[in-house]
């Protein structure tokens, strides 16, 4: 393995850390970050650990305009032994370079992000939070930087991590949330970049949110571009169901996005031996589900929530209650399991 010249230029004054036990989610940001810059010609060069600062770019950054753009999400978490531990990194710096691929940005050495990403936790390990329920969520990203108006791929980008102590990321943490079925809105259609991790896929879901949040809903549940039936994700998270003792779940088709959560989540239930199928599953498949007493549980999943249950859907008019509106067995099991192996708590043999 190569071992990556990465300069590091530490801070000179260190921030006031927020209390630990009353973490938000993404609002405090560590003393430091990793940069890298891309130039056509020479490709990426001079990774580098920095104070973190706001970045100076130019108003006609290609990244304001035209929105290419990628990013991922991955947490590191404080072990018994005082031990920091990261949860798959290479999953998601694979994931990256599968959405740079789509969104026509240079593909970033996974080698030498997993490495930039265990330096940065280094120098800045005081920031781990050392609570139940936290952890140090990272977010690497890069940014078309090229000073230019024309639509075309930028020549520039950078690519950067930042890093932020968080607590749960919904305020129920693994209580249940209630959904509302998304109708008018879509979030991504086949051949779009529904299956990349870009912001505009996040931008343009922001409208469905507000809404469902003006109705006292927590998030939507997005159905395909298409038919406007078959299930896609729920919020900006992968989704699973339990139907009469089955797990299902929405097979990838193109505009889902493959969560390392959802990987993680379809091991386990194949460990289990639980019955389990990726398969197409309509609205109205649920719909009837829940009408025989069969929809058991539903909940999603994602790096930041983990799993997290569903307590109601609210389609068509109706409220469809789920499992009296508690966590079910399985997300319960799936969410301990989970932590305790993000936690070192339990063996990663999955
Ligand atoms: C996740 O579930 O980890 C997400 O994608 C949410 C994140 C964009 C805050």
């Amino acid at each position: 393995m190569n071992d990556y010249q990465i300069e590091i230029n530490l801070s000179s004054a260190k921030k006031q850390k927020p209390a630990f036990d009353s973490l938000e989610f993404g609002k405090n940001f560590t003393d430091h970050m990793f940069i890298m810059d891309y130039t056509q010609g020479r490709g990426w060069h001079d990774p580098r650990i920095i104070p973190y600062q706001p970045l100076k770019l130019d108003p006609s950054a290609m990244v304001f305009h035209y929105g290419q753009s990628v990013f991922e999400g991955l947490k590191a978490y404080l072990t018994k032994d005082q031990e920091v531990l990261m949860f798959r990194p290479y999953m998601n710096m694979e994931r990256l370079n599968k959405s740079n691929t789509r969104l026509c940005i240079p593909a970033i050495d996974e080698e030498l992000a997993v490495q930039a990403l265990k330096k940065l936790i280094s120098v800045d390990r005081e920031w781990v939070p050392n609570v139940p329920g936290t952890s140090l969520y990272i977010r690497p990203f890069i940014i078309s930087t090229e000073p230019y108006l024309g639509v075309a791929s930028s020549k520039q980008f950078q690519f950067i991590i930042i890093m932020s102590p968080v607590g749960a990321y919904y305020k129920e943490g693994i209580n249940p949330v209630k959904i509302a079925v998304q109708n008018e809105y879509v979030r991504a259609v086949k051949g779009g970049t529904g299956n990349a991790k870009t912001g505009g896929n996040y931008a343009s879901s922001l409208k469905a949110q507000e809404v469902a949040e003006e109705t006292g809903y927590s998030q939507v549940l997005w159905l395909d571009g298409k038919e406007n039936k078959y299930v896609e994700e729920v919020g900006s998270m992968n989704i699973f169901f339990k139907i009469n003792g089955e797990i299902v779940t929405p097979e990838l088709n193109g505009s889902i996005l493959e969560g390392v959560t959802r990987n993680s989540v379809i091991e386990l239930i194949k460990h289990w031996n639980i019955p389990l199928s990726e398969r197409r599953v309509s609205i109205d498949e649920i719909y009837e589900a829940h009408k025989r007493g069969e929809l058991e549980e539903a909940f999603g999943t994602g790096t930041a929530a983990v799993i997290s249950p569903i307590g109601e859907f609210f389609w068509n008019g109706e409220k469809l209650c789920i499992n009296n509106g508690e966590t079910g067995q399985v997300s319960k099991k799936l969410y301990d399991t989970l932590t305790g192996i993000q936690r070192g708590e339990i063996d990663d043999h999955f």
